[in-house]
């Protein structure tokens, strides 16, 4: 409101200063030529002068002020609104590249944009309103100027905004290349990465694509620019060529004696104006209907609803952990051959089953699928006998503890690491926290840390870095801290030493009791303690049984453990 009160104000303030020019210079003129003896007309208009300046210093102060915390409310608003709703999108949202485009558009400083089309807008109904006002006191000076810019105010206006069209789409196009740009910046100055960038030297290679892409976008901003600056000039020809014509016309006339001298300066004034505002207005107003294009970014963003339908409503109460999948196949987008393909499995509630494969062969997919963090394309899961579409998503995660396998590493002390695990319940528990710690066998690891639990961790922030297998053991240590009914521990040992894993797995029994385990481990230390076996390739289970069993049949399991078990024999055969 204050905005559109201010905008308001100072449309009125070229004409008023054009009226006191002429109204001065008539004045003075007066007094020169001696018709007038009496000074006392100056003081007033003098007076309006100055008061409309200092109105319209002060209102444009005021407007600047105004924006300037709009743009903060607004862009906690905005951001709060972008980050709430891509917490409601799944995974396969942000693994979809062109999710990632309408993100990275919808995160590119909306509130900036809406700013400016409040005030382009705002501005543009200023130019538009002191363009009326000017060319009122012009009419009666000398209409002629306004004529002849009247003609030129539709081309130029179609120009800008073709112009702004253009821009935006050029920023538009650019969406994913710059994301690589900030991928390449992000390789070449991210502590986790510049060891082996340094090493490999590939900072010239990164470096020179990070080049190559910037160097094309300033082409074609300089093509833009060149665009902006030919439209701009032409007009700005034509219009101050309009002004010049007319100026002298005016001279004649006051030479004539058919104008003051009053007239002369108020027509240099308001003439001069009336150009710049009629330029201003044509240009902002294109600007603000550039910004409803970006405006629009977001409202895309906003519209994406996530794969995942959260329709489910089931809450059982105390789940067993019983799982069955039917038939399930997943296709990962984009993918020719489904990563897991026609899975059927019962786990009963409290069973360890592991599941082991080669490389690709879908372990993680299905970890994944059982956890409902995909839908399967065909086929069905139930947890406790319930389609995992009924039951209402939030809860359903609750009841799943999942160690991933590129694990979570949190920059906070290790207490809070542990604690994530359950944070509504632990975050202000330490006892507990120590106690899981206690149980996941991390406690004197953490405690050995500089400042025990209360370490900040992490190279981020902290000073103090733990390496990956101890990240791994907190990891783990997470997972338990939640009470679930489903355990899924996708490698968990994959960076322990020998000790840790075995101090891990001989408290693994008490530690998963009750709960249904889903274990996936290349270790057969690991795998042989599972109630059960599942081999999987190429997406589908070929075996499955205990390591005995299995061992037995010669089949798949039985040839990876060879493998192993020649390399160990080699090993010892060497020494
Ligand atoms: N996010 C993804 N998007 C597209 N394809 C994927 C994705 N994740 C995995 N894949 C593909 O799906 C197949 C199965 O991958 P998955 O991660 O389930 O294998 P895995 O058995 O866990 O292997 P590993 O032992 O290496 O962890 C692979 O062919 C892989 O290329
Ligand atoms: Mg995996």
């Amino acid at each position: 409101m204050g905005l559109v009160g201010s905008t308001l104000l100072q449309s009125l303030i070229p004409a008023g200063s054009a009226l006191v020019a002429r109204a001065l210079v008539n004045e003075v003129v007066g007094l020169v030529q001696g018709t007038t003896t009496n000074l006392g007309g100056v003081w007033p208009w003098l007076a309006i002068g100055l008061g409309l300046a200092l109105v319209d210093a002060l209102v444009s102060l005021g407007g600047t002020f105004i924006e300037q915390r709009l743009y903060d409310d607004l862009d906690l608003d905005v951001t709060l609104a972008l980050l709430r709703h891509a917490s409601t999108l799944d995974l396969a949202s942000f693994e979809d590249p062109r999710v990632q485009d309408i993100r990275d558009r919808a995160e590119q400083n909306t509130a900036r944009h809406f700013i400016l089309f409040v005030s382009s807008g705002l501005n543009a109904t200023l130019g538009l309103l002191q363009i009326a006002t000017l060319t009122a006191v012009l009419a009666v000076i000398e209409p002629l100027f306004t004529l002849a810019l009247l003609p030129l105010f539709v081309p130029y206006l179609h120009f800008q905004w073709k112009l702004a069209r253009v821009r935006y789409g050029e920023g538009y196009s650019r969406t994913t290349k710059r994301r690589w740009t900030r991928y390449y910046v992000s390789r070449l100055t991210n502590h986790e990465s510049v060891a082996e960038v340094g090493l490999l030297n590939l900072a010239p290679l990164l470096v020179g694509n990070f080049r190559a892409l910037m160097t094309e976008f300033r082409e074609r901003n300089r093509a833009l620019y060149r665009r902006g600056l030919a439209g701009g000039s032409l007009f700005a020809a034509l219009t101050t060529t309009a002004y010049y014509v007319a100026f002298a016309r005016v001279v004649l006339r006051a030479a004539a004696g058919k104008l003051t001298v009053g007239d002369v300066a108020a027509y240099g004034g308001a003439a001069v104006r009336l150009r710049s505002a009629m330029e201003s207005a044509v240009r902002l107003a294109s600007q603000a209907l550039e910004q409803t294009m970006y405006v629009s970014n977001m409202r895309e963003f906003l519209a994406i609803s996530p794969r995942l339908t959260a329709a489910g409503t089931q809450r059982p109460s105390a789940p067993r952990g019983e799982v069955r999948l039917e038939n399930v196949t997943f296709t990962y987008p984009g993918s020719a051959t489904p990563a897991v393909a026609d899975i059927t499995l019962h786990i009963r509630p409290g069973e360890t089953v592991a599941l082991v494969g080669e490389n690709g062969a879908g372990k993680t997919t299905l970890a994944k699928l059982i956890s409902r963090l995909y839908d399967p394309d065909r086929g069905r899961i139930y947890l406790d006998r319930i389609d995992l579409r009924e039951w209402d998503l939030q809860y359903l995660y609750r009841q799943i503890s999942f160690v991933f396998q590129n694990f979570g590493r949190y920059e906070a002390t290790a207490a809070d690491n542990i604690a994530f695990g359950d944070w509504t319940k632990l975050l202000s528990d330490r006892a507990r926290i120590e106690a899981v710690a206690r149980q996941a066998n991390v406690e004197e690891m953490v405690n050995s840390l500089p400042q025990g639990f209360d370490t900040p961790i992490g190279r981020m922030f902290g000073e103090y870095d733990l390496s990956v297998g101890q990240w791994q053991r907190l990891a783990v240590a997470r997972a338990f801290a939640r009470e679930a009914a489903l355990l899924i521990l996708d490698e968990p040992t994959s960076n322990l030493d020998a000790r840790a894993e075995y101090e891990v797995f001989s408290r693994f029994r008490q530690l998963a009791h009750g709960r249904t385990t889903l274990l996936i481990s290349h270790r057969f230390s690991t795998v042989r303690m599972a109630d059960r076996i599942l081999v999987l390739a190429d997406g589908r289970i070929v075996e499955s049984g205990t390591h005995e069993a299995l061992v037995s049949r010669a089949g798949h399991y039985a040839s990876l453990y060879e493998l192993h078990r020649r390399q160990l024999d080699g090993l010892s055969a060497e020494d």
